[in-house]
């Protein structure tokens, strides 16, 4: 495993976190969270997962604005032994692997300005919290973020972190699931984003594609735009399953020897529920 070289910034703890402060936010501040929860609170219901919808009530706390983390916490712990901790911004890799196993996910302690509602490269804490700890009080899905914590901690001994990363990303961050044969979703990159929350379902322009483990960790993505292919996972059931049975080492030699895909390529073998038009994509010069 590799060692943080980095050190924690001024202030923050050796496992990088910090306190969230609570009553430092503004009620500017809140009123920006108030404002995006309750659009995308309603926007949600049937285009989101059962899981999810399940899951916002754990953020459904005793007043409005920014969840105070304890209390956040002690609601999570109670759903599925999970906490949130805040951060001062990305952390390194094997410390945020650390966290997810140990069943703690960090979040950011800022949140976008009124003029950002729309959209933001770096992830705040309403990305952070609207967007992953709903998922996080489904035991199944807790469950697979810890394993993936493993997992990742495992991936630096192999030089294999950016294989496993798109694991992360076409799931965690912007996975669709089957649900009664609808397409729903569940990434939190998707959920958190009123425009992807009706192009990652309604758009014709990106490729939908049954998951595969394999050919998700071959495929690159893209971290400045709408995605271009969503892989649609059976059920979390299956998501667990498959990822814990499968010994990722082997996995990753034989990937090496394997060209990576990008975004947009749809394969042979592949189970295309939509192939996309890519017209969306193709109206977006690359930034
Ligand atoms: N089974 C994986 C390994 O052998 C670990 C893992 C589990 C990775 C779940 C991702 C998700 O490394
Ligand atoms: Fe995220």
């Amino acid at each position: 495993m590799e060692l943080t070289l980095e050190r924690p910034p001024e202030g923050a703890a050796a496992d990088w976190t910090i306190d969230q402060n609570w009553e430092r936010f503004t009620p500017q501040e809140h009123a920006v969270w108030d404002t995006l929860f309750e659009r995308q609170a309603r926007l949600l219901p049937g285009r989101a997962s059962k899981a999810w919808l399940r899951g916002l009530d754990v953020l459904r706390l005793s007043r409005p604005g920014i969840p105070n983390f304890e209390e956040l916490s002690e609601r999570l712990m109670a759903a599925t032994g999970w906490r949130v901790v805040a951060v001062p911004g990305l952390v390194p890799d094997d410390i945020f692997f650390d966290h997810l196993a140990n069943r703690r996910f960090v979040a950011g302690n800022f949140i976008r300005r009124a003029d950002q509602l729309d959209y933001l490269q770096e992830p705040d804490v309403f990305h952070d919290v609207f967007g992953h700890v709903p998922m996080l009080a489904d035991p199944v899905f807790a469950d697979y973020m810890q394993a993936y914590g493993q997992g990742g901690l495992r991936s630096l001994g192999f030089g294999a972190l950016h294989k496993l990363a798109r694991l992360y990303w076409y799931t965690v961050e912007f996975g669709l699931v089957e649900e009664e044969g609808a397409l729903r979703i569940y990434g939190s990159g998707i959920v958190s984003s009123r425009g992807e929350s009706l192009f990652a379902l309604d758009d014709p322009s990106p490729n939908r594609i049954a998951f595969d483990l394999r050919r998700v960790m071959r495929t690159r993505y893209r971290i400045d735009d709408y995605q271009q292919t969503y892989f649609v996972i059976p059920s979390f059931e299956e998501l667990l399953r498959c990822t814990l049975e499968t010994d990722f080492a082997p996995l990753y030699a034989e990937l090496e020897g394997m060209e990576d895909l990008d975004p947009e390529t749809v394969l042979a073998e592949d189970r295309v529920l939509t192939q996309g038009s890519q017209a969306y994509a193709r109206s977006r010069p690359r930034g």
